[in-house]
This record gives structure tokens, C-alpha cells and sequence, in this order.
């Protein structure tokens, strides 16, 4: 069965690798509202979900979803423009499939970003947080079932998930550029809901700074293979019972227009000095 995995990783990496002429040193993993950082990238192939054997097949509505394979800030990069959510009714381990199939493109690097609802209530909406640390309360794991021991070992260590390294550039580029930067512990749930006041008073008492619907399976896949993990966190709201109006949908657009500009030339500069 994992030599099935093996296998079907192998024939995805095979198809994308016949498509371009780069080896990539960087994965990123772009947040909904952060995929226009893909459209910057140059000299870029751009292949679809859909055209890649194995993949997931994307529910987003409208748009399938792609990898744009190019370069960044003068280094080779491959990108996942849209990303699967475990709500949308995946299977955990198809999440974790596309950070298995960039790896075997050549990246040790993954930087992951996202949406998240603030928990710590000094944060403010419109902040970036480096993401430090995660709890997993989505109730299952990505690498539940046979073990593949090619991709990584059985009981995968977790005490650097996020790598201390690369929060120290991404730090220093944030200082450069006059940018503030909040850190902090991203609590991965399974949405769709968003949580409840208790829930987020629960959150907050166990340490969690940031809550989301993403980031936590595909940082727990990456973190099997070897690879060093940055993950920022757009705050894009705060999350229920902190302020008095209900959350919405549309805020969490509102600020992840607003904020963009400033979140892509974090991106950028972090790139750039990888
Ligand atoms: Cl408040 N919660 C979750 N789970 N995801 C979010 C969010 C909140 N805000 C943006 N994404």
C-alpha cells in the first residue's frame, strides 16, 4: 500500500518534472489572496491540479487550482496557487500529497502562508504572525497509515516544526523593510465553523495565538521529510468573542486585500535571501 504511495509520488513528480527545465529550491504554499504572489513569478509554467496524475482533484469553486513553477526574486521556486482544506472532504493524507510531490522537485524549503483568525487578543487585525509553533486540533494526522520509510521515519520528531533559522531571517527582512511582525502558535482546526467563544477562550488558555483551517497537515508532512518550514499567518480577523461583531467572511477578504501588499514584499525579501 505505501509502495503504492511511492509509486503514485513518483509518476506526479515524473509529469511535472517533463514540464519545465528547473529544479526548484523553494516550495511555497500560498494562502487564498496571496496566489497573486504566484502570478509575479517569471519565466513560469503553470500546470493545473486537474493535469497532474494523482492529485487532488480541487472542489474550489470556479478555479482548479496550480503549480506555477518559475523563478522569485532570482531563485527557483515551485508554487501551489490554492491549497486543499481538509473541510472541503479530503482524506488528511491527500493533503499532505502535494508537499510530498514538491519535495521530490527538489525543494528542502517550504514557506507556507494563510489566513487565521486572532486569538491573542493583543494582536490586532491586519498583523503578520510568524508562526512558531502549531497545535494540531484537527483530530487526525496526515501520515496516519503505513509508513513509507523513503519519505520518512515512522514517529517523525516535532520540536522544530517551524525552523528557528528561518524565523530569524524572516525577522531581520520584517526589521529591513519596517515591517512589525507578531509570533506565535497557530491552532489548526477542521472548520468550516469558525469556533465558537468557548472554543477560543479554550484556545487561548492552552497557548494558541492564531486559529485556522490549514497549515498543520502540510507542515506535519513536510516536517516527515526533512524539510525546514516557514509559515506566516495574515491575521485577518479576530477570532469570536473577542469583539463584540460577529465574524464574517467578507472581513477576512476585506483585510487580506488590504494587507497584501506589505505580506508579498515579506514574502518576497524572505525569498530572496534563501
Ligand atoms: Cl476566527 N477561525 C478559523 N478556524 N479560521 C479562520 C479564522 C478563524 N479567521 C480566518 N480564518
Amino acid at each position: 500500500m505505501s509502495q503504492e504511495l511511492i509509486k503514485q509520488l513518483q509518476e506526479s513528480a515524473d509529469y511535472i518534472k517533463e514540464e519545465i527545465d528547473i529544479k526548484p529550491k523553494v516550495a511555497l504554499i500560498l494562502g487564498s489572496g496571496l496566489g497573486v504572489l504566484a502570478g509575479e513569478i517569471e519565466d513560469k509554467v503553470e500546470i493545473t491540479y486537474d493535469e497532474i496524475p494523482n492529485f487532488p482533484v480541487s472542489t474550489v469553486e470556479g478555479h482548479a487550482g496550480q503549480l506555477v513553477l518559475g523563478t522569485l526574486e532570482g531563485i527557483e521556486v515551485v508554487a501551489m496557487q490554492g491549497r486543499f482544506h481538509y473541510y472541503e472532504g479530503y482524506d488528511m493524507s491527500l493533503i499532505g500529497f502535494p508537499v510530498q510531490v514538491m519535495n521530490l522537485l527538489g525543494p528542502n524549503k517550504l514557506v507556507v502562508t494563510n489566513s487565521a483568525g486572532g486569538a491573542n487578543r493583543n494582536f490586532n487585525v491586519g498583523d503578520l504572525m510568524l508562526i512558531n509553533d502549531h497545535i494540531n486540533f484537527m483530530g487526525t494526522n496526515p501520515l496516519v497509515g503505513p509508513n513509507e520509510a523513503e519519505l520518512g521515519p515512522r514517529f517523525p520528531d516535532m520540536s522544530e516544526a517551524y525552523n528557528q533559522e528561518l524565523i530569524e531571517l524572516a525577522e531581520k527582512v520584517a526589521d529591513e523593510q519596517g515591517l512589525g511582525l507578531r509570533k506565535g502558535v497557530y491552532v489548526g482546526m477542521t472548520g468550516p465553523t469558525y469556533e465558537t467563544p468557548a472554543e477560543v477562550r479554550m484556545i487561548n488558555k492552552l497557548g494558541g495565538d492564531a486559529v485556522g483551517m490549514s497549515t498543520v497537515p502540510e507542515v506535519i508532512a513536510a516536517n516527515h521529510l526533512g524539510m525546514k518550514v516557514l509559515g506566516i499567518s495574515c491575521i485577518t480577523n479576530m477570532a469570536a468573542g473577542i469583539l463584540p461583531e460577529p465574524l464574517s467572511h467578507d472581513e477576512v477578504i476585506e483585510t487580506t486585500q488590504r494587507v497584501k501588499p506589505k505580506f508579498i514584499n515579506l514574502v518576497r525579501g524572505i525569498i530572496k535571501e534563501l
